[in-house]
């Protein structure tokens, strides 16, 4: 996270935002001028806290209210608190300003920033359906019910469980993960429910299993669709008893846990073959949330690109890619995406590691995607555009070489000065 602004004169207040350990920027009196300056950095912060102590708190309010949430506290009196909402503020806060209190304030407020530019907590989206999603996780969140999460692979099905996590009252406690596939019975029930000193070979101490470490917490049964019908009668009697009996034990311990399991299975047609057992299907899908695949939701490429996009770039320490051409993304916009999420990952991943220019290209997309777009390409040829991707490419790599310097790529490229200049500008390449 950037630095969220401090507008204070206090150095008690300061104190308070050194201890809560969100980074910060101090600005006082003597910065005000800056606001209406040309170099103020605009977007460079997520957030800003103005002390109403402070001697024209509505100039800044006014500067700043435009830009960025305004959250004002200390306010000296009611009249004042209610003047600050009507001049714009996003919050004010009368009661005193504490760590804690500050902590939640930041937090809240980024997750409605996240929001409003498409995404719910780690989840990015925009298209009806993943809003759908967002607001499940919300209401599943508050309730204290089991929730199972099914979609096919690569849709996000992870993310989903640790964002039901954070937003529920158990946030505080563990999240723990038990994934259940290609884990044979002994091992997973060792696992879950941990072992007595001596209960097997091998077992030199005791061990908790993460029902217990996870108390107070949420457990996340990651592909539960592989387990056996054995180790299915296991967990249900956890869910119904609420308790559990480490291997080799020899008494009942009582659980607080939440769970939350996921699976890229049918399990309804799994119940119907018996190879699922249907009353624990009943228990864990009291709440279900279904991710979507990728290809009914088209409209989240951009979007989720762009996330990987700043996910991955800096990787490369050669070069700052910041974006992808119409024309890649025409592409991607005409691929299935069997892989779903995870495969868009992947490949923006992949893309970034082989671009050579600022913007990721066709010719950086894995070779089998590009084959598929070309096939669509030809039924549908956007001349024009495959021309300026181009000329984009050639007019870089001539800039590059020429370090910038425009006369000289010109004349790399045979033609004039203010021909390039007239291109540059129309192709939009950063020089
Ligand atoms: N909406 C999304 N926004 C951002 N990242 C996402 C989104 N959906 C999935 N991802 C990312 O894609 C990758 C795959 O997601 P995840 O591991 O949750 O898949 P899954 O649904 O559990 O699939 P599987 O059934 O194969 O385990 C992860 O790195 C995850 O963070
Ligand atoms: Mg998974």
């Amino acid at each position: 996270m950037s630095a969220i602004w401090v507008i204070s004169d206090s150095k008690e207040v300061e104190v308070i935002f050194q201890s809560s350990g969100i980074p910060f920027s101090l600005y006082g009196p003597k910065d005000l001028a800056m606001l209406s300056g040309v170099r103020f950095p605009i977007d460079s912060f997520p957030l800003a806290f103005l002390d109403m102590a402070i001697e024209g708190w509505r100039e800044w309010m006014r500067g700043m209210r435009h830009r960025v949430p305004v959250i004002c506290f200390a306010p000296p009196d009611l009249g004042t608190a209610v003047e600050a909402m009507r001049l714009g503020a996003a919050d004010v806060v009368d009661k005193g300003l504490t760590t804690e209190r500050l902590r939640a304030d930041v937090e809240r407020h980024e997750s409605r920033a996240k929001e409003r530019e498409g995404a719910f907590d780690d989840i990015v989206g925009r298209s009806s359906v993943m809003k759908d999603v967002f607001s499940l996780i919300k209401r599943a969140a508050a309730s204290e019910s089991n929730v199972l999460i099914t979609g096919e692979s690569g849709t996000g099905k992870e993310p989903t469980a640790r964002a039901i996590h954070r937003w529920s009252p158990r946030k505080d406690n563990s999240f723990m993960t038990l994934n259940c596939s290609a884990i044979p019975d002994t091992l997973l029930e060792s696992e879950l429910f941990g072992f007595e000193k001596g209960a097997f070979t091998g077992a030199n101490y005791t061990k908790k299993g993460i029902l217990e470490m996870a108390g107070g917490g949420t457990v996340f049964l990651d592909e539960i669709g592989d387990v056996s019908t054995l180790f299915q009668t296991k967990v249900l009697r956890v869910i119904q008893e609420g308790e559990i009996m480490r291997i080799g034990g020899a008494r009942h311990t009582k659980v607080d846990v939440r769970i939350i399991a996921a699976t890229n299975k049918d399990l309804k047609l799994a119940c119907k073959r018996g190879a699922f057992r249907e009353d624990l299907f009943y228990r864990l899908n009291v709440i279900n949330i279904h991710l979507p695949a990728l290809r009914r939701r088209m409209e989240d490429i951009p979007i989720l690109t762009a996330h990987f996009i700043k996910k991955y770039a800096p990787k490369r320490k050669d070069i700052v890619i910041s974006d992808i051409t119409d024309e890649a993304m025409h592409i991607l916009l005409n691929y299935n995406f069997p892989g779903n999420v995870r495969e868009l990952e992947n490949i923006i991943e992949h893309s970034i590691s082989f671009a050579g220019y600022p913007e990721i290209l066709p010719s950086d997309l894995p070779h089998a995607l590009i084959q598929s777009g070309l096939k669509r390409r030809i039924a549908t040829p956007k001349m024009k555009d495959a021309v300026a991707s181009f000329e984009k490419e050639l007019i870089w790599s001539a800039l590059q070489e020429a370090r910038g310097n425009i006369s000289r790529a010109a004349a790399t490229l045979g033609i004039y000065r203010q021909q390039l200049q007239r291109k540059i500008k129309q192709l939009k390449i950063a020089t």
